[in-house]
């Protein structure tokens, strides 16, 4: 019988991250599981996109991006990183960083090739491979021991990387500073991916969307401004985190001339273009002052110091990130079978909805002690009704058998306090 749904299509489900949102509306829970800002995006970047559409910049940008934003995005990189790039032979402006993923893969597998992806991994990264053809390979990021003491960052094993190339790799996906796990990959880290990359031919791509947001000294590295890199490495990037403009959807790749002629005919045909006021805003917001960038960082380490406060407290082993807006949890303690188990209860019962660690390994089962919290949510200081909890806790449910009561409890105080029930839709007190 002919096959209605392609077997690409089928090969994967529908986004868990964006499923937790709808069970965060649908119970009215707080909603820490999708990495999406709740707060006002900046004024002069909102009034220069108001200002671009009633100056009628309305029609279709240039394909691979209006001409004035790709000069912008190479002042920043100039300044920032000391790379420089032509504008018009190495830049594609993207739907997104999403959609500069999605063409950059697009743009350079064949059957066969395969594409190294460190797990946990940002969960688009498997369907993009899927999508693109390519066979992923996985190398485990391994998380640090919680005891005081021990290394505190998630790691590799430089030998399971080492073994994970071979003459079919075509390229590896980094992702620095690191959805889940909050890592911030190391100088010395990215030499050895960087030496691997040179020895085997391959393409880095190296998803840096968090760039400005790290931590405790935590120092943000380009793959591309490492020796010999240049050449063979496509820098995604974008606006949604930088400037809380998630829903703008401007994105970009970064790539020599040869890649960048094939990312762009993908892109092309894929979307023809990026919202072209909203790239003219770009051009604002990415002329910003490093103050900014400063501010932003030193706003994200007060509501991460916040989140890690009340998980601790609550009972949960916390994950430091170094980098990004998540904490990766332990949820051993509690005692329940699997993260899903347990995110269900969390979302269902207590009004927090957070994201299961399983959609982030290709191996269900290495995530199922752990759960992920986005903390780029407002802080409101309104107390927040805890009559669902006490109803919860009085109702005789069944999982009160587990530990986690007075946990997560104490956990239902403090994040309701602290973020605001509701989804966040919300307008800030
Ligand atoms: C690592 C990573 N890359 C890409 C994205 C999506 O970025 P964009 O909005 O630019 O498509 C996200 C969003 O959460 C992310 O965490």
């Amino acid at each position: 019988m002919k096959k209605m749904i392609s077997e690409k299509a089928e090969r994967f489900t529908e986004s868990v991250i964006r499923e937790m949102t709808r069970l965060a509306h649908l119970y009215d829970a707080v909603n820490l599981s999708q990495g999406f800002p709740d707060f006002p995006a900046p004024e002069p970047v909102k009034t220069a996109a108001i200002r671009a559409i009633e100056a009628e910049v309305n029609q279709y940008a240039i394909t691979w991006g209006a001409k004035s934003f790709r000069d912008a995005i190479c002042r920043k990189y100039a300044e920032y990183y000391q790379m420089e790039l032509d504008p018009e032979r190495e830049l594609t402006v993207c739907c997104g960083s999403t959609e500069a993923m999605i063409s950059a893969l697009m743009a350079i597998i064949n059957p066969g090739d395969e594409v190294i992806v460190f797990e946990p991994f940002y969960e688009n990264y498997g369907p993009d491979a899927i999508l693109s053809g390519a066979t992923p390979r996985f190398v485990k990021l391994y998380p640090p021991k919680l005891a005081e003491g021990s290394s505190r960052v998630w790691y590799f094993d430089g030998d399971e990387l080492a073994s994970a190339f071979n003459d079919r790799t075509k390229a590896i996906v980094i992702n620095t500073p690191n959805n889940p796990t909050g890592k911030v990959f190391t100088r010395a880290e990215l030499e050895l991916i960087a030496q691997l990359c040179q020895k085997w031919n391959v393409i880095a791509v190296t998803d840096e969307i968090y760039e400005h947001i790290v931590y405790d000294g935590a120092q943000h590295i380009p793959m591309a401004t490492l020796d010999g890199m240049r050449d063979r490495t496509i820098t995604i990037n974008g606006m949604s985190k930088t400037y809380s403009v998630t829903g703008w959807r401007v994105g970009f790749a970064i790539a020599p001339p040869a890649l960048t002629s094939a990312i762009r005919k993908v892109h092309d045909f894929l979307t023809v273009g990026a919202p072209a006021p909203l790239q003219e805003a770009g051009v604002l917001a990415l002329s910003l002052p490093s103050s900014y960038y400063e501010q932003l960082a030193r706003d994200y380490a007060v509501k991460r110091a916040r989140l890690l406060g009340i998980l601790n407290n609550a009972g949960f082993g916390c994950f430091i990130p170094y980098g990004a807006y998540y904490i990766m949890t332990d949820i051993s303690k509690f005692g329940f079978e699997t993260d899903v188990a347990f995110a269900q209860y969390l979302v269902k019962d207590i009004g927090v909805a957070v994201v299961p660690g399983s959609s982030f390994y290709n191996n269900p089962a290495y995530g199922y002690r752990q759960v992920r919290f986005a903390f780029c949510k407002r802080e409101a200081t309104r107390k927040a009704p805890s009559v669902r909890m006490e109803l919860f806790f009085n109702s005789g449910n069944d999982l009160l058998s587990h530990t986690v009561t007075s946990a997560v409890s104490s956990a239902l105080e403090g994040l309701t306090s602290v973020f605001g029930m509701g989804t966040g839709v919300t307008p800030p007190e």
